[in-house]
């Protein structure tokens, strides 16, 4: 494991459960690879823009996922969001849950990797994705539990999590 992506989207900061717990999962991953080397991307400290409408139009337009013209800047961010993913041999991800899903920093970083033909083609029998799997660890936190028989409430981050990082291929998902 040559590369470590750490993405954090609380807005705690250092202060975060979720970001602590995320930390103590890299050391746990560099004690098996000491050499490993982290890029963390704190989605509150440098934000990501929402998307834009030249980001929608084009994909919208573009079945296929054209390559982008230079100056785009969401499609820019999005390039560079996805370069990240793609060179990440596991991904440690720090979230909160926020309204019963993820914070909306953490959409907003999806709505940039999920890009139709780049990291997910459309297909007549649905949505396939086009990244080589690799661990995913997801260190959530919660103010009231969201699972398990004490939940009173719904937990639509997991499910929803499971069902967005599939879709670009990504399965191998380990939620604490
Ligand atoms: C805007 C907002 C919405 C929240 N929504 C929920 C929620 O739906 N369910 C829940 O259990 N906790 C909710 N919380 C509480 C946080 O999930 C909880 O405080 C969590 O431990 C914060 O994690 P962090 O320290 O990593 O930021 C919410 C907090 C905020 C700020």
């Amino acid at each position: 494991m040559k590369t470590i992506l750490h993405i954090s989207a609380s807005a705690r900061g250092e202060e975060s459960a979720s970001y602590r717990l995320s930390r103590r999962m890299i050391a746990q991953l560099r004690e098996q690879h000491p050499d490993a080397r982290v890029v963390s991307r704190d989605l509150y400290a440098e934000p990501v823009p929402h998307i834009d409408s030249l980001y929608a139009s084009t994909l919208a337009r573009l079945p296929g996922g054209a390559p982008h013209a230079q100056g785009l800047s969401s499609l820019a961010w999005s390039d560079l969001l996805i370069e990240e993913l793609k060179a990440a041999d596991a991904v440690v991800i720090a979230t909160p849950m926020h309204n019963f899903t993820v914070p909306s920093v953490l959409k907003a970083w999806l709505d940039h990797v999920v890009r139709i033909g780049v990291t997910f083609n459309a297909t007549p029998q649905g949505k396939v994705g086009t990244l080589p799997d690799r661990p995913v660890y997801i260190a959530v936190s919660s103010g009231g539990p969201r699972s398990g028989e004490r939940a009173r409430q719904p937990d639509f981050l997991e499910p929803y999590l499971r069902a967005i990082l599939a879709t670009i291929g990504l399965t191998d998902l380990h939620f604490v």
